[in-house]
Order: structure tokens, then C-alpha cells, then sequence
């Protein structure tokens, strides 16, 4: 038990299925191992602000909406400390020292920021804060001297940007200062990009295709029983596509041989289901009705623990807090070891300043 942990969100919204089966399902269960020392959970709502300054209204009330979600899926505030990035300024001070070390052409190459300031048609107007978040997320990952850093495949190319800081810290500054991060792949291929509900590539608050973990039991089984599937299947009997359709999608992400005894015993296995569908004479109707039974396998126990949070929502404030308090101390202790390795702190040791005039 050395290792440690560090992942986060930003609080642009709720969090949905896709956020579940690419991150928070994975990061309960590397919680309840029982193998890492310290697990850090951030609210990334500084780096929210990045393409978000003209509306801090709506990171604010997405913080607690985040912090639901969490508590809600099983983090547990006694083991994963869940905190808010922008209440450590040691984050931001790290950030500062870190952006010597990094080139506007090596940002500007960074494919996650590259895509994002197309979606968001930054053109030539890219505002500097979102440019250097990589720089920021660096300082988020080592400040809490994290090996481990869980997320999604977008996120593969902030961790590279990470592992390059810290090498080129650690070169100039001295040996072992920072600590050079692996990111943690979702083990299931499938969960690494679950699709909206209308099939496009990706859940996105945007396109108005997401389950959210929040959404009622009703709500859940309109969108399923409307999800894209086949659109060359029309009748029953036709043959049908498993590619692109998004009800096998889901299921290649969340069924179980359980499921299919307990809900279709007619089948032993997805693959019987997906090659009667093939051949044909299987309807939409009867895959995403087992398709919905599945997911509320997984929603209802998330519903039942949220609900009870937003009966104590003082208690959500008081994890908040207490987590930020552990975090920044944390925070801080890195600072200071950086900040020395930089022989930055001056008024620690007078011989740093002034050594050339006492001799
Ligand atoms: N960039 C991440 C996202 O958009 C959020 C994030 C911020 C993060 N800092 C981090 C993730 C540090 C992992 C580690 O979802």
C-alpha cells in the first residue's frame, strides 16, 4: 500500500452513464481494493474556468451536483478524499513555476486541447488560461505526488504532458522531486467511450444524449426504449446490425451472464442474443427492455444513495471541506519540497540569499 491516486472532473454538469462506465464504476472499485494509500477525487472547477470565466454561476452549482454523483456511486469519504481544486492555491503556484518548463508549440500540440479548441471555436482567440490547463493539470497530479492517475483515453496526452514536466523538473531542480505518473486505462474497451443515447460518438450534455446517474427510473426507460439501434431494421424479422447499434453497445459494457438468467433465460450468452438479431425475427422492443432491467440494476442503488445526501446536503458540504483541508496540506507539503528544490525559499535559510557577501 504505497501508491497513490489522483483524478477529477470538471463540474460543468452532472455526471451521466458514460462518466459511470469510463470512470466512477472503476474508481469505487479501486477504492474498495483496499491497495492504495492515498485516493484524491477533485472538483476541477479552476480548470472548468478555463472555457467556462464568462459563467461561474454554473461551475459553482455543479460542484455539489459532482460531490452527489460521487457519494452517490460509492466513493467514500473516509477512504477517497474528494476536494475542490480552486481552494488549494498551491495548485496554482505549482502551475506558475511548471509553465517555464513547457513550449506554446508543445501546447498547442496536444491533441485533447487541439480538439477542444476546435469544438469550442476558440479560432484565433484562444484564451491563454485554456491553453496552459495542461500545465494546471500537472501541478493537480504531482502536487499530490499521485502514481496513479485513472481516466479516460482523452486524457492520455495530459498525463504525457505531466510525465514530461516532472522529467524536465526533476533534471533542472534534482533527483526525485516530482513523481512521474502512469495513467489508468477502463479495463473494458467498451467503457472507454460509451455513445450518446442517439448513437453519436459521445455522451455530451451538449447533444442532449446522455443517462444521467440522477435521472429518474422513468426518465431512464424513455431514453433506452428510444436509443438508436439498426435503422435498416425495421421488422422484427429482418436481419439486424450489431455494429453501430448502440442497445449492443451498452450491453457489451454492462451485461453479465447473470443478467440472462435472471431476465432472458432463452439466451445463454450476448453472443446468442447478437446472432439472433443478426439472423433476424428479434426486436428492438424485447433487447431494450433487458437492456433497461440491466441498467437499473446499476442506477437504482445510485438514486437511493443520492437521495439520501440531498436530505443531508450540510454533511455533503462538511466532506467538501474537510477534504479540501487534508488536500491543501498535502499540497502544500509538495510546494514546499519544490519550491526548496528551486532554492525558492529564501527566508528559510538565510546562506541561499546572501552566501556572496559573508564570505
Ligand atoms: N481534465 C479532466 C477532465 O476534463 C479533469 C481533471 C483536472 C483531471 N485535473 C485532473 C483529471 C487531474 C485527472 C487528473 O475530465
Amino acid at each position: 500500500m504505497t501508491k497513490t491516486i489522483l483524478t477529477g472532473d470538471r463540474p460543468t454538469g452532472k455526471l451521466h452513464l458514460g462518466h459511470y462506465a469510463g470512470s466512477l464504476k472503476r474508481r469505487v472499485e479501486l477504492q474498495n481494493s483496499g491497495e492504495y494509500k492515498n485516493i484524491f477525487i477533485m472538483i476541477a472547477d479552476a480548470q472548468a474556468l478555463t472555457d467556462n470565466f464568462d459563467n461561474p454561476e454554473k461551475v459553482r452549482q455543479n460542484i455539489l451536483e459532482v460531490a452527489l454523483d460521487y457519494l452517490s456511486v460509492g466513493l467514500d469519504p473516509e477512504i477517497s478524499t474528494m476536494f475542490i481544486q480552486s481552494q488549494i492555491v498551491e495548485l496554482t503556484e505549482l502551475t506558475f513555476y511548471y509553465m517555464n518548463l513547457v513550449t506554446l508549440a508543445r501546447l498547442q500540440l496536444n491533441p485533447t486541447v487541439k480538439s477542444e479548441i476546435q469544438m469550442r471555436d476558440f479560432k484565433s482567440s484562444i484564451p491563454v488560461g485554456f491553453l496552459c490547463y495542461p500545465i494546471s493539470q500537472a501541478a493537480d497530479i504531482t502536487a499530490f505526488r499521485a502514481d496513479i492517475v485513472p481516466v479516460g483515453e482523452d486524457q492520455c496526452p495530459m498525463i504525457e504532458q505531466t510525465r514530461e514536466i516532472v522529467r524536465k523538473f526533476n533534471n533542472i531542480y534534482g533527483e526525485d522531486i516530482l513523481v512521474e505518473p502512469k495513467v489508468l486505462l477502463p479495463d473494458n474497451a467498451v467503457c472507454m467511450r460509451l455513445p450518446g443515447i442517439d448513437g453519436k460518438a459521445k455522451m455530451s450534455k451538449s447533444l442532449g444524449n446522455c443517462i444521467y446517474l440522477s435521472d429518474t427510473k422513468e426518465d431512464v426507460q424513455k431514453k433506452i426504449m428510444s436509443m438508436y439501434t439498426d435503422p435498416e431494421h425495421l421488422k422484427v424479422s429482418d436481419p439486424g446490425h450489431i455494429e453501430g447499434n448502440t442497445v449492443f453497445t451498452y450491453l457489451d459494457a454492462f451485461s453479465k451472464p447473470e443478467h440472462f438468467a435472471k431476465y432472458l433465460p432463452e439466451y445463454a450468452s450476448l453472443d446468442e442474443l447478437k446472432a439472433h438479431y443478426t439472423r433476424g425475427g428479434l426486436g428492438d422492443v424485447k433487447v431494450k427492455r433487458f437492456l433497461n432491467s440491466i441498467i437499473e440494476e446499476v442506477l437504482e442503488p445510485i438514486r437511493e444513495r443520492r437521495k439520501a445526501y440531498e436530505q443531508n446536503i450540510d454533511a455533503v458540504y462538511d466532506i467538501l471541506e474537510e477534504g479540501t483541508k487534508k488536500a491543501k496540506a498535502v499540497a502544500a507539503e509538495t510546494l514546499t519540497k519544490a519550491k526548496e528544490a528551486m532554492k525558492l525559499n529564501y527566508f528559510d535559510n538565510k546562506e541561499i540569499m546572501t552566501a556572496a557577501y559573508r564570505k
